[in-house]
């Protein structure tokens, strides 16, 4: 039984019962396609390795390193932010880097949060975004994101209406786990609202690069007020591909990059500096990587979209990310998320992440990871054609 306090508000992890059903089929033998969780499968380019393993050969490169990140590592991010969105951002007051991407979003909430403040996140979302604020003591107001209109309707009906005033609006576009995409003018809209109830915005930008639709997503700090009232976190991890390297970044207004700062500081000492430096190497150097990554996820995209519809399972194609929000068909929707996952890994040896972990609202919907390669693809759907 859960006794301590931030134990019994975190609720069983929904997919839990999904991993541990994969676990009992794989000990059975069972050859499961894997859809579940969005872990990259490809290699970081070679360049980035070489480096790693130069500076790691380096018998100062060991010590205690800086928990903010390294100067060099900030200046290189700052140089991504130039030349990727055309804003230039002071190294030293605007920039931090993170362990991850999850831990910067986990350390900022609890930098910025005092017990009992209302947030207001997405519902369905990735669930750090929910439960960083959680852990840190605060109360969650979902918000649907059906169309941007509806969508700022219901933020500032929650600004007005909630006591206390929510003090966070978390935004993720291109959102995992829906895949959803916005313009600029989208976060003009945001940080205007910011500005008007006095809103932290937190924009996570973990897809920044994955994108197939020949539009790259904007970030919110090519909007010039965005620097009094967001902070954007970006990540190595989908980029790079570097997802076990636990590199991210946080960028954005002084005020807020100066709290994320401080919490960590007493937290941690920063990432091993042989990454850091192979980080820069990543930000730096040549870039076909990405256009590679993109390529594959792409590649994987219209395969499963192609070969899962002939199977009798509608995938709308999605527009960015790694990752595939699929309406559950009708003739299962009654069961809800997880017991449909459940049933279609039991019976065609698929595991998808049911809709359910990301939320209430993403009930109706099973989140498929584009993790696994072509051939494997259309096995899965070799595999569901008489399950639909
Ligand atoms: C939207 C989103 N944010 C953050 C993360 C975490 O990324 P990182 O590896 O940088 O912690 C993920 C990982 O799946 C993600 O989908």
């Amino acid at each position: 039984m859960s006794v301590f306090y931030r134990e019994r508000r975190l609720p069983p992890y929904v997919f839990a019962e999904v991993n541990r059903m994969k676990l009992e089929k794989r000990h059975a033998g069972v050859d499961v396609i894997d859809f579940g969780m969005g872990n990259p499968d490809m290699p970081p380019a070679p360049h980035i390795i070489e480096k790693l393993k130069e500076v790691a050969a380096d018998p100062r490169a060991h010590r205690y390193s800086s928990s903010m990140g390294i100067p060099a590592l900030r200046k290189a991010v700052g140089r991504y932010y130039e030349r990727r969105f055309n804003v230039a951002l002071d190294a030293e007051k605007e920039i931090c880097v993170t362990l991850g991407s999850k831990e910067g979003l986990a350390s900022f909430a609890t930098a910025v949060t005092a017990p009992g403040d209302t947030i207001l996140v997405p519902d369905p979302s990735y669930p750090i975004h929910m439960f960083g604020f959680i852990i840190a003591g605060a109360a969650v107001r979902p918000v649907t994101f059906g169309d941007p209109e509806h969508f700022f309707a219901e933020v500032s009906a929650a600004c007005r209406r909630s006591v206390p005033a929510p003090t966070v609006l978390v935004l993720n576009f291109p959102s995992n786990p829906t895949t959803q995409t916005v313009d600029l003018d989208f976060y003009r809209e945001a940080v205007k609202l910011a500005k008007q109830y006095n809103l932290i915005i937190i924009s996570d930008l973990a897809y920044s690069e994955i994108y197939f639709d020949g539009n790259p997503p904007p970030s919110i700090l090519e909007v010039p007020e965005a620097r009094e009232v967001a902070i954007e976190f970006t990540s190595m991890s989908k980029t790079y591909s570097m997802p076990g390297w636990r590199m991210g970044f946080a960028a954005g207004s002084e005020r807020l990059i100066g709290a994320l700062k401080l919490v960590k500081s007493y937290l941690d000492y920063g990432a091993f500096t042989p990454i850091q430096v192979a980080a820069i190497a990543a930000l730096d150097g040549p870039q076909d990587g990405i256009e590679e990554n993109r390529r594959v996820y792409r590649e994987r995209r219209d395969c499963l979209v192609e070969s899962f519809g002939r199977a009798g399972f509608d995938v709308p194609s999605p527009p960015a990310t790694m990752f595939a929000w699929a309406p559950i068909p009708e003739k299962y929707r009654e069961l809800g998320s997880l017991e449909f996952s459940k049933r279609l890994l039991d019976e065609t040896g698929v595991a998808v992440s049911p809709g359910l972990g990301f939320g209430e609202r993403g009930d109706g919907f099973v989140r498929l990871a584009l993790v696994e390669n072509p051939q494997r693809i259309r096995q899965a759907a070799r595999a569901m054609t008489g399950f639909f």
